[in-house]
């Protein structure tokens, strides 16, 4: 089987002997996967950002396949076609009977090895083994197709989520982040009925595409005084200097959404600008388990089509030059087909 390793900083290969998975539980499923992709939060390891990724992980947690395998307890027959959420869950307990399946004790993403949970080999494969898959897995409807519903297992339910959390009809809103995730806010912002949405990012390639959705797009220092009274931020970056901007951007009584992946143990928060202006600042992690229905009924209304992001699309054997690409934003999103 052919699939994404990771070596080492910078080092991603494709290997092709490894062994196909097989359903080991009652409540797992082996996906033949159609289309996967690279996801901004696999830059962080592939950037060496986090320290014991280990090598041999095979990569991945956006993906959509067809079923081949599925233990007794999975509803889902071989054949069906589905999108995995890159959160794994167990759907069962009480944490996720809140709606709160990041917080499982048996929460993990695939192919992200340690980092949240127990290690997952990951989607940037031929087939992935998918555990609690009857919590896991979603059908695809017929009418939307592998390259919209991909989205439906990490990104576009993020955007969702960020936007659910600050946005109402009729605001101002801010985006920090021109990457997949800050345009695809941007785009769901806009469905949520924001009356204003201008995106920040000092790349001038990406504040290009941004325009070209319909969007206006600045340099980062210009967000504030263009934005004037936002009523929502929503910081899609994952650093600092992006969370001070979404904060220095915010009008009163706003809400700052930081949906970039954070991992700083502290960073200067300007408390007065944050207490003068009553911001409220929260921290957002996409959940497609719970979101997964409002986002599919997003796909099929129209008003936004996730596939505006896509700039490549490479066999799975070239993920590495894949990897390369994305890492000097060369290319906005990539897919990968096996
Ligand atoms: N919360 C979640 O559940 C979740 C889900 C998916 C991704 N993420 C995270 O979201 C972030 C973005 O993901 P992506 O796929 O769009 O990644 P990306 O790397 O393609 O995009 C990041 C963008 O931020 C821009 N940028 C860098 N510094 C900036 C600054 N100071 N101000 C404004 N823009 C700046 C870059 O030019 C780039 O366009 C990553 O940190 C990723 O890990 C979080
Ligand atoms: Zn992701
Ligand atoms: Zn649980």
């Amino acid at each position: 089987m052919k699939a994404v390793v990771y070596r080492g900083p910078r080092d991603v290969a494709v290997e092709t002997d490894l062994p196909e998975p097989a359903v080991e539980h009652a409540r797992d499923a082996v996906v033949r996967v159609t289309r996967s992709a690279i996801c901004g939060s696999d830059l962080h390891p592939y950037r060496g950002e986090i320290p014991g990724f280990a090598p041999g992980t095979i990569l991945g947690h956006e993906f959509v396949g067809v079923v081949v395998d599925a233990g007794a307890e999975v509803p889902y027959p071989p054949g069906t076609r589905v999108v995995a959420s890159d959160v794994i869950a167990c759907g069962r307990c009480a944490t996720c009977a809140k709606g709160w399946h990041y917080h499982c004790a048996h929460a993990t993403l695939f192919g992200y090895s340690t980092v949240v949970g127990r290690a997952v080999a990951g989607g940037q494969s031929e087939y992935v083994r998918v555990p609690f898959a009857d919590t896991v897995l979603y059908p695809c409807p017929d009418e939307l197709d592998d390259e919209r519903m991909l989205f439906v297992g990490d990104l576009l339910s993020t955007a969702w989520a960020a936007v659910e959390a600050c946005a109402a009809p009729g605001a101002t809103v801010g985006v920090v982040g021109a990457g997949a995730l800050g345009q695809l806010a941007a785009m769901c912002a806009a469905a949520a009925g924001a009356s204003r949405v201008v995106v920040a990012d000092p790349d001038p390639a990406r504040r290009a595409g941004v325009e070209a959705l319909g969007f206006a797009a600045v340099e980062p220092a210009l967000l504030a005084s263009t934005l004037g009274e936002a009523q929502a931020v929503i910081e899609a970056v994952g650093s600092d200097a992006a969370l001070a901007c979404a904060v220095d951007s915010a009008g009163r009584r706003g809400t700052v959404v930081a949906v970039g992946a954070h991992s700083s143990a502290a960073m200067p928060l300007h408390t007065q600008r944050a207490f003068t202006r009553e911001l409220t600042l929260r921290f957002v992690v996409g959940d497609p388990i719970r979101d997964r229905a409002s986002v599919v009924a997003l796909l099929r209304s129209g008003a936004v089509d996730p596939r505006a992001v896509v700039s490549d699309r490479l066999p799975l054997a070239d993920a590495d030059a894949g990897y390369r690409d994305f890492d000097r934003r060369r290319s906005l999103k990539v897919l990968l087909i096996p």
